[in-house]
């Protein structure tokens, strides 16, 4: 076939899409910083982006990365997660930053080597197995930089280091953490009196911190350490509206010499509801049921229901097979909320039992593995949008 135009679209998570509808506000907030980092030298208030599952955090961290690694920075990503302390992997990220950025030149490898001297420090003190793969090689005397033990001490010197370091360069650092509610509390309380500590000194190195996660990290982050809310910027990612939806599913098809009909992609868009997972998955498989240039209504329709199928075994499913019958008990009294939140007074009731408490083991049970959230005191909502929905059509079945 020599006229196949390979699917744009990209369903799954973390993939790329093919137009990052929506967030230009975001994306043009992200873009000052680095400048006003990059013309002052001096860091700027971190970051906390929260929002439910699938609507787009990822991608957008990436898409901050890469502007960031465009410009020369020194980038670091790390996704947190319960299996690895925060400290360890952020260790060893920056280890492979160094490196990358230390080959770039002789003057940036001789600008970094008290950081690489630091984090060889730090390694020792907190990724003791870690610190065996990758040697770090360094003449430098850092003595008594990043080894107290204390972790929010070292962590505070060795980001400073780092960013110092940077700074002679006149570049910066940027600090990106995924999945950021995963991290234990002894390593949030330690990056919080960190990032504290480094914002309040007289000339805030240049460094630039990102944490994203789902709309429980600000709350997380809060019980780590009291002054949290004052430290970080907060901003939530939310859904599409319509139009960036429409956008998201017409700009790559055009891109690609395909039209929508009107009708088609306003049907699409409403199925949709915004949420840029399932966007993603309804552009894929329209595309791939389509017959020719335009899309039209039955490409729509049969897209959407294919699109349905696999969400629903995909993301809902595999979910709720994971949950204890009293877990699913309780979601199943969520979803009549729909989307949510739900008053725990309400799911007392529809549960048949007498107090809060009855129901407080499984309620922390689903936060804990990520499946809810409390929004509010006495309210619990869904981390994944469009859950109500599955559970109520399962339940029509
Ligand atoms: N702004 C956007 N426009 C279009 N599609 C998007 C957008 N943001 C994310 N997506 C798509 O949504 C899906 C989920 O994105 P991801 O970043 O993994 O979400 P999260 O990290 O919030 O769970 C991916 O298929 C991605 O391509
Ligand atoms: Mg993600």
């Amino acid at each position: 076939m020599s006229d196949f135009v390979p699917n744009p679209f990209r369903p799954g998570a973390g993939r790329v899409p093919p137009e990052l509808a929506g967030r230009g506000e975001l994306l043009e907030a992200f873009t000052r910083m680095l400048q006003q980092v990059g013309a002052s030298g001096e860091g700027e208030r971190p970051w906390v982006l929260s929002g439910l599952r699938g609507v787009g955090k990822t991608v957008l961290l990436n898409e901050f990365v890469r502007r960031a690694r465009d410009i020369g920075w020194v980038t670091v990503k790390v996704e947190a997660s319960a299996a690895q302390p925060l400290a360890a992997s952020l260790s060893r990220e920056l280890a492979v930053a160094l490196r990358r950025q230390a080959s770039l030149s002789e003057r940036a490898a001789a600008g970094l080597k008290q950081a690489f001297a630091a984090l060889r420090n730090f390694r020792v003190r907190f990724d003791p197995d870690g610190a065996i793969g990758i040697e770090i090689s360094t003449d430098v005397d850092a003595s008594g930089i990043a080894d107290s033990g204390d972790l929010a001490v070292d962590l505070q010197e060795l980001l400073r280091t780092l960013a110092e370091g940077a700074g002679l360069l006149g570049i910066g650092v940027l600090l990106a953490v995924d999945e950021l509610q995963e991290a234990s509390v002894v390593n949030l309380s330690a990056l919080n009196v960190a990032l504290h500590n480094l914002g309040q000194e007289a000339f805030p190195p240049p460094i630039v911190f990102i944490g994203t996660g789902l709309p429980s990290l600000p709350a997380v982050l809060a019980d780590a350490t009291s002054y949290a809310e004052r430290l970080y910027d907060y901003r939530t990612i939310g859904l599409l509206d319509a139009e960036s939806t429409g956008a998201a599913l017409s700009s790559p098809a055009a891109h690609n010499g395909v039209t929508w009909n009107r009708e088609a992609l306003r049907a699409v868009v409403r199925a949709t509801g915004g949420y840029p997972y399932f966007v993603q998955a309804c552009g894929k498989h329209v595309w791939d049921v389509r017959t020719g240039e335009l899309i039209g209504m039955e490409d729509a329709n049969i897209g959407i229901a294919l699109a349905r199928n696999e969400v629903d075994e995909g993301l809902y499913r595999s979910r709720l097979d994971r949950v204890t019958p009293k877990q699913r008990d309780l979601l199943r009294a969520m979803a009549v909320d729909g989307d949510g939140p739900s008053s725990i007074t309400d799911l007392v009731a529809r549960t048949g039992k007498r107090r809060t408490s009855d129901l407080s083991v499984s309620r922390s049970e689903l936060i804990r593995a990520g499946h809810i959230y409390a929004p509010d005191r006495g309210y619990v909502a869904f981390t994944v949008p469009g859950m109500a929905d599955y559970i109520t059509r399962l339940a029509d079945d």
